[in-house]
């Protein structure tokens, strides 16, 4: 904890020592302080999340409020890396207004007075689980999964059957991690062929075992979780098929808690209401590679601490952006992604000034952004690889590759689009168009 006191938190406490602001000013807890802690803290700071304590009542509050007014001054929290200054806007951004931030700062400098019980507004529930509801289609695995006490981290991917006889749209999609202490993330897929099932059937525990991926190609992605990530539906008609007959993948990515542990994740699927003109279509952004499936060429020498990797990609069709997930490991410093359209405009799509593995997760735009045919994406971030970098997994650094273990790097922008003349008037994709035997039988042929 000691490091996030940093030097800008305890400026302003002591700054305001010598202010106006006097007792009969403070704001008090139940007065200012609990609507910052019930809007931007209580997701997570509640029993049951991911966050180390509860921010539910004046005596957790009061006990850490120097702490509280540091740690917002320095935007350590909420945890929130994207950039407020360039790139977004984004939908649910996680990021205290600078009264907000002066308000929890004069509150602890006053002594952290409590107020009138009066002055409180009523306090935050949590009626269900699920931020939008009772899903249409829940699932999870039959049996729990058990993780040992001790090791690395670990990927697990779980197959659930979705028992569909007909295709789907999905609208929105939602996950509710079995056990917030050991579940770091969430990434969903869907699988038509069956493959995902033979890994799991030759996997004797629950699930089977991955290191990057899904360990197979899956058939289409359906977004993911990391911690405080609220469901967001897509925008208005558009979705994700799920195919009839189509296996939902879950790959979870275990933190091991010291204590041996078991999980059973769920993945609730809201299917659309309305019609679907336009599927979620997905894009990566990565460093050049040498030839077609073959990976990046990545090498970042032992010891350097700034190097740097690009990638860049044209859009070949008018369409719009809906969300961008960056994804690197440990060795990650920051990330920075442009548009450059066909007039010569320019904007920032993300910036992430400081990378931090622990918060990834994806980034939805406030309004979807238009890219035009021609428009080129560029990718640019830096790695750390020095002994400096507190998160380097090596020690001392070692020369490290492109690859899917948490100790290799990688750098990836994936992006959720859609074709701005794409008009499916609910009809599935013309890839799953056919009946699934159908389909395969067909695609199986030399
Ligand atoms: C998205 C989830 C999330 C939100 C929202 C959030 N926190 Fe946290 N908070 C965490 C987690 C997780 C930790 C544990 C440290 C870590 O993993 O980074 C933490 C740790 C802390 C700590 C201890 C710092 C330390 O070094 O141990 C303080 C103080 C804190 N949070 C205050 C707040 C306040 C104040 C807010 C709201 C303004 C807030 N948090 C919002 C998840 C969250």
């Amino acid at each position: 904890m000691r490091r996030w006191l940093g030097s800008s938190g305890m400026a302003l406490v002591m700054g305001m020592s010598g202010g106006a602001a006097t007792a009969a000013e403070a704001p008090t807890y139940h007065r200012e302080v609990v609507r910052i802690l019930q809007k931007h803290c209580q997701d997570c700071h509640r029993p049951g999340q991911v966050a180390p304590f509860s921010l539910l009542h004046y005596d957790q509050a009061r006990k850490r409020g120097a702490d509280l007014a540091a740690v917002t001054a320095d935007r350590k929290m909420p945890p929130w890396h994207a950039s407020s200054k360039e790139g977004g806007p984004f939908r649910d951004a996680r990021v205290l207004s600078q009264d907000e931030i002066a308000t929890l700062g004069r509150w602890a400098e006053a002594g952290c007075p409590e107020g009138a019980v009066a002055d409180a507004p009523a306090p935050r529930t949590w009626e269900s689980d699920w931020s939008l509801g009772t899903p249409d289609l829940v699932l999870k695995a039959t049996e729990s999964y058990t993780l040992d006490a001790e090791g690395q981290d670990e990927l697990r991917v779980f197959v659930l059957p979705t028992g569909l006889t007909e295709g789907r749209w999905v609208a929105a999609v939602d996950f509710l991690p079995g056990n917030p202490k050991i579940v770091h993330h969430v990434l969903a897929a869907f699988d038509v062929r069956g493959a995902a099932k033979k890994l799991d059937e030759a996997d004797p525990k629950p699930g089977y075992k991955a290191f990057g991926g899904f360990g197979m190609i899956p058939s289409g992605g359906l977004g993911g979780w990391s911690p405080g990530k609220v469901a967001l539906p897509l925008p208005d008609g558009v979705g994700r098929y799920l195919p009839a007959g189509s296996d939902v993948l879950l790959q979870v990515h275990y933190h091991r808690s010291g204590k041996v542990e078991s999980d059973n994740t769920s993945i609730g699927l809201y299917f659309a209401k309305h019609e679907v003109d336009k599927q979620v279509r997905g894009a990566r952004i990565m460093p050049p590679s040498p030839g077609l499936f073959r990976r990046p060429t990545l090498l970042i020498p032992a010891g350097d601490a700034h190097y740097e990797i690009s990638g860049t990609q044209t859009i070949n069709e008018d369409s719009h952006l809906i969300a961008i997930t960056p994804h690197m490991h440990w060795l990650g410093k920051d990330f920075l992604m442009k548009a450059i359209r066909p007039d010569g405009s320019t904007v920032t799509l993300i910036r992430i000034d400081q990378w931090d593995f622990n918060w990834q997760g994806a980034y939805d735009f406030a309004t979807p952004v238009p890219l035009p045919k021609g428009t080129r994406i560029e990718m640019k971030a830096h790695f750390d690889n020095s002994a400096e970098n507190s998160a380097n997994p090596t020690s001392p650094p070692v020369a490290v590759h492109w690859g899917e273990q948490t100790t290799d790097e990688m750098c990836i922008g994936f992006l959720q689009m859609t074709v701005d003349d794409e008009h499916r008037k609910n009809q599935p994709p013309p890839r799953f168009a056919l009946p699934t035997a159908d389909r395969l039988s067909k695609e199986e042929k030399p």
